[in-house]
């Protein structure tokens, strides 16, 4: 394939996959230059964590502390082995023991550049061209994540099913997974799950979550579960729900939403090979990890630290932000408008359906663009479907982790642009 910048040079059939335009990387050039270049635009876009004063207290002090006793030298300085550094593993593991209840070790700790290449190097582990035939990750509750979109390496290599929707109060919907509609032939190779959903802030179900888990047991496939915003930190979620890690489970923890997106760190808790093979490829493809987030999250894992900063701290502020974020929507929607939000059961967003919406979403987000507020359109969080589905098209996802006047302004402003529509 040729490819247009210069056309002297091709791509690769990969280069072609990963090189060219995304939503991914639409959603982060946006968040990226609203938080940089143009601070007129409101940014309800992005997955950026709320600036929470307790927390950057936190993260100035272990910096201060590194500073002083000289620890920052060995920080910069030098390579960790890919698999992360060993002192955290074991401090990781000794955590979600304690507070989790994990029956694991360090053997059963990678840590990553980031969640977000931790998935794409599962998906391109578990899944694609495999001893001539295609295996396949299975989405198993759409909408799902826009950054795993992206991220096969092969055509055809992820599938997903659609969910039940129903009604769960006034103006308030729940997306269920439609366990009639989920099949697992033996092409399928893992089912993953981001919980709390990113974009709905939909918490499995006990009863989703053990169902899941039985059948990928069944059929001997791995359940990933990546916890961004979810168990144990930052615990994002509002009903109390601590999905419990067994062996043949692969979850996925960010550093990124306790407010620490800039470190770039993450750790996937896994079987001792998947462990194993995971830092194998984060040696060919990056070395090793940054070691800022390891050191600075190293002793707050021991005290219990980051475990309270969640409970006490970062839940309670987005749960107020979320409540506060749907009073100004509702009021700003009024009762004309055939409009539902996804119950808020975690993470940091509101996803909103406009039923009958009169132009795509797609086209609602370039509206609002030149309005100076940044949305993310709801199609990007449906792939791995052969069928054609419209209701995303009549969905947004919605960021309320800004400056409150700025998400009221960007609110009322959204609401505006669709009772016009009306
Ligand atoms: C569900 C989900 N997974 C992974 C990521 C990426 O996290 P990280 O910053 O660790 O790459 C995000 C970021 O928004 C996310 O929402």
């Amino acid at each position: 394939m040729i490819c247009h910048l210069y056309p002297m040079i091709s791509f690769s059939d990969i280069g072609h996959r990963l090189g060219g335009p995304s939503g991914i990387q639409e959603l982060m050039d946006d968040c990226g230059a609203a938080l940089t270049m143009h601070p007129d635009m409101r940014m309800l876009g992005g997955g950026q964590p709320a600036a929470i004063p307790q927390a950057q207290k936190l993260w100035r002090q272990r910096i201060a502390d590194m500073l002083a006793d000289g620890g920052i030298d060995k920080v910069l300085l030098n390579y960790d082995p890919p698999g992360g550094n060993p002192l955290f593993r074991e401090a990781m593991a000794g955590f979600l023991h304690r507070e989790c209840g994990w029956e694991v070790t360090r053997e059963n700790i990678a840590v990553m550049p980031s969640s977000q290449s931790a998935c794409f190097l599962l998906y391109n582990l578990l899944a694609g061209d495999t001893a001539g035939k295609k295996r396949r990750v299975l989405f198993p509750l759409l909408p799902e994540y826009i950054g795993y979109a992206n991220q096969a390496l092969c055509e055809g290599q992820f599938t997903a099913c659609l969910p039940n929707i129903t009604d769960t109060a006034p103006h308030e919907i729940k997306y269920h997974v439609d366990f009639d509609r989920l099949k697992l032939d033996s092409s399928i190779a893992a089912m993953a799950v981001s919980c709390p959903t990113n974009p709905t802030g939909n918490v499995l179900t006990a009863n989703e979550f053990e169902t899941l888990h039985a059948l990928g047991k069944a059929q001997g496939i791995p359940l990933i579960v990546d916890h961004a915003y979810g168990h144990p930190f930052p615990g994002v979620i509002h009903n109390g729900f601590q999905p419990h890690w067994q062996p043949g489970m692969i979850f996925s923890i960010s550093m990124s939403k306790v407010g620490l997106p800039g470190v770039r760190n993450s750790v996937v808790v896994a079987d001792a090979p998947i462990v194993k093979a995971l830092s194998n490829m984060n040696a060919i493809t990056a070395l090793s990890n940054g070691n800022l987030g390891q050191a600075i999250l190293l002793p707050l894992l021991a005290d219990d630290t980051l475990i309270r900063l969640g409970r006490e701290t970062i839940r309670p502020f987005y749960r107020d932000r979320s409540d506060h974020a749907k009073s100004l929507l509702t009021a700003a929607l009024g009762e004309n408008i055939p409009w539902a939000l996804h119950a808020q059961e975690g993470a940091f967003f509101l996803w909103l359906w406009i039923k009958g919406l009169p132009i795509p979403a797609a086209e609602l987000y370039r509206r609002l663009k030149a309005r100076k507020v940044l949305i993310i359109p709801g199609h990007y969080f449906a792939f791995g479907l052969e069928q054609t589905w419209q209701h995303p098209n009549e969905c947004v996802r919605l960021t309320y982790s800004q400056p409150m006047h700025i998400v009221q302004e960007g609110l009322e402003i959204i609401a505006e642009e669709i009772r016009r529509l009306f």
